[in-house]
């Protein structure tokens, strides 16, 4: 796909002076998007929803992003580093095909040139590594292993852990309820398949929370059941900022 440097530019300038949900002390539940909550990105052919984001010249983010097909990106370098999740299609770069299911991390210092054929959908977390994370993570989530969980009816998926920092998927059964925790360094999920619930709300699948330092809750699922990414213990956590990175960023 062609850029027109003009119209990248403006985009650009409208991203960099954007702060999305960026009180990280504030919970934060999201609807899954609906059709105008898609905005363009810098690069024809993609889209993003924006849900956390912070930063000026270099944003601290979370997304949605969304390929076309037949879409590309431009070359770029991770300062801080990439976390992504394939929801959808097949994403593609110079290290090979990543289809949904597909679990990546792209650490500082690492970059590419990505595109999708068929196009695809992401969910991309930036600059949200903790110092001293410097591994290449590939991870097949429908091939990898699930382990028991806390409570009946769940299993887990680890997916990544540094740092005091988890993230992993949870495949809750039918009728499966947790125990009442706390999350010292917060919580973020992404729901990917079914209706996730707590005491505060239910949570279709596409719908994104963030639960801040400290918050408690006592999650649940009905007859559905449910499919979430977990990340815990990043909120507040000492993350490798923008000014670390030198000339590098
Ligand atoms: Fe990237
Ligand atoms: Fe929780």
């Amino acid at each position: 796909m062609r850029q027109n440097p003009a119209s990248v530019s403006q985009v650009e300038d409208r991203v960099k002076a954007s702060r999305v949900n960026a009180d990280f002390d504030q919970r934060v539940a999201l609807a899954p998007p609906r059709a105008e909550d898609w905005v363009a990105s810098p690069m024809a052919g993609v889209t993003r929803r924006m849900l956390d984001r912070m930063g000026d010249e270099v944003a601290r983010a979370t997304s949605l992003v969304r390929y076309a097909p037949r879409s590309q990106f431009e070359r770029h370098e991770h300062g801080g580093g990439e976390e992504i999740l394939v929801l959808d299609g097949v994403f593609s770069d110079e290290t090979g095909d990543h289809p949904a299911g597909t679990y990546l991390r792209n650490p500082p210092g690492t970059g590419h040139a990505p595109f999708s054929r068929e196009g695809c959908t992401l969910f991309v977390k930036l600059w949200q590594f903790a110092r001293g994370d410097t591994q290449t993570v590939r991870v097949d989530t429908r091939r990898a292993t699930w382990h028991a969980g806390l409570v009946p009816g769940l299993t887990v998926m680890p997916l990544h852990e540094h740092a005091g920092i988890s993230t992993a998927l949870v495949k809750w059964a039918p009728g499966t309820r947790f125990t009442p925790h706390t999350h010292p360094g917060g919580e973020e999920i992404l729901v990917l398949e079914g209706l996730f619930q707590d005491e505060y709300g239910a949570y279709p699948a596409g719908s994104w929370l963030r639960n801040p330092r400290w918050s408690r809750h006592t999650p649940f699922t009905g007859s559905e059941g449910a499919l979430i990414y977990v990340k815990t213990g990043h909120l507040g956590a000492e993350l490798l900022a923008p000014d670390d990175a030198g000339s590098g960023g």
